[in-house]
């Protein structure tokens, strides 16, 4: 069987890991990558891949099955609805965008060109999470209580690669917010939720927010985000998500994940779930997603995660983010 043809566009952290694995695994071909910033083509990843300075380019050709696109949080629509107008299959990295209209927009396009679209929500991929969602399949958690999730992260990571173009909550908390929407599977009835910010002020960008969320069963979700831990913490992200239900209970804890290491400077728990380098290969859950999206397309299947997922996520987000702005509580 033919490879895959694949775009990347947005070469960046994510886009280079995106190109390096889509140039490896064995239903792929890396075919072209486009970024802003010509000086983003450099290194082995992209040996046999074309390089263009504009997406469009890259979308003109015929050769192209499927892009990934690995843009900043703002800059999704634009290439997202143009790939599918030219008829290609889009894995688009989250969130879907920063605004409803958009979002609704690429959803729009993708269905009326009747392409692919699946949304970059990693953690539906990790073992941990992945897990909680089969205990409550199989009926061992019963009805969901309340769900807590944490997910901290260093001033050294998103806050300085980002330098206040995208909100924490729609950067950060929104991978929580679509992995207990996936749990729950049901609507949102009320949010509250306060921000503050005094680390990351100078950037105009929050600290830390926290949101109390009801949902129509009654169950009660508690989210945690912060982005301005000190550049020391030893971890990269200090997540966990706690799940009480009538039945069973489940913890994830992704502080460290199994590996320790220290030196004379520095103690660190390396990453070894999402993207650990192994023997010079990116490895982890971000393998297991873009192998997910390549055979959905091949086979013609709903990828784990849709656009419509990518709307309700967003439309959680919206909603946290206007309760933080007003201080008021919000019907949904
Ligand atoms: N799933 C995850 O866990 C995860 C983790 C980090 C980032 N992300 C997402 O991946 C996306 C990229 O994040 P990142 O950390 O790689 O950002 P980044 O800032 O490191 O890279 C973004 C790249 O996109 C390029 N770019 C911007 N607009 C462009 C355009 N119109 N055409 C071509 N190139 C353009 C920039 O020049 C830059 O090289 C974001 O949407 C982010 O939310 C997902």
């Amino acid at each position: 069987m033919s490879k895959l043809k694949i775009g990347v566009i947005g070469l960046g952290f994510m886009g280079r890991m995106h190109a390096a694995l889509f140039k490896e695994l064995p239903q792929t071909q890396l075919v072209a990558v486009s970024d802003l910033d010509p000086g983003r083509y450099d290194g082995d990843i992209f040996e046999g891949a074309t390089f263009h300075a504009d997406f469009r380019e890259l979308l003109q050709r015929g050769d192209i099955d499927a892009v990934s696109i690995c843009v900043s949080d703002k800059a999704h629509c634009e290439p997202a609805v143009l790939a599918a107008r030219a008829g290609k299959h889009i894995f688009l990295e989250k969130p879907i965008a920063l605004g409803l209209a958009e979002a609704h927009r690429i959803v729009e396009e993708t269905r009326k060109a009747n392409v692919m679209l699946m949304i970059g929500f990693l953690l539906r991929f990790d073992p941990r999470y992945a897990g909680v969602k089969d205990l409550l399949d199989k009926g061992r958690i019963g009805d969901i209580i309340h769900i807590h999730a944490r997910r901290n992260s260093p001033k050294s990571e998103g806050p300085a690669r980002y330098m206040g173009s995208t909100p924490l909550v729609f950067h950060v908390t929104i991978h929580d917010i679509d992995l207990v929407l996936w749990y729950l599977g049901q609507k949102v009835k009320t949010v509250y939720a306060q921000a503050v910010s005094k680390a990351l002020r100078e950037n105009k960008m929050d600290d830390t927010m926290f949101a109390i969320i009801r949902f129509e069963s009654g169950a009660l979700v508690s989210l945690e985000s912060s982005w301005a831990l000190p550049e020391g913490s030893a971890t990269k992200l200090d997540a966990c998500m706690e799940i009480l239900g009538t039945t069973g209970m489940a913890r994830v804890e992704c502080g460290c994940g199994g590996l320790w290491f220290c030196d004379s400077a520095s103690t660190a728990f390396p990453d070894t779930m999402h993207w650990p380098s192994v023997r010079n290969h990116v490895a982890g859950d971000l393998k297991e997603e873009l192998a997910h999206f390549a055979n959905c397309v091949i086979s013609g299947t709903q990828p784990l995660v849709t656009g419509s997922d990518g709307i309700r996520s967003l439309e959680l987000a919206c909603a946290i983010q206007r309760s933080m702005d007003t201080g008021e509580v919000v019907t949904v």
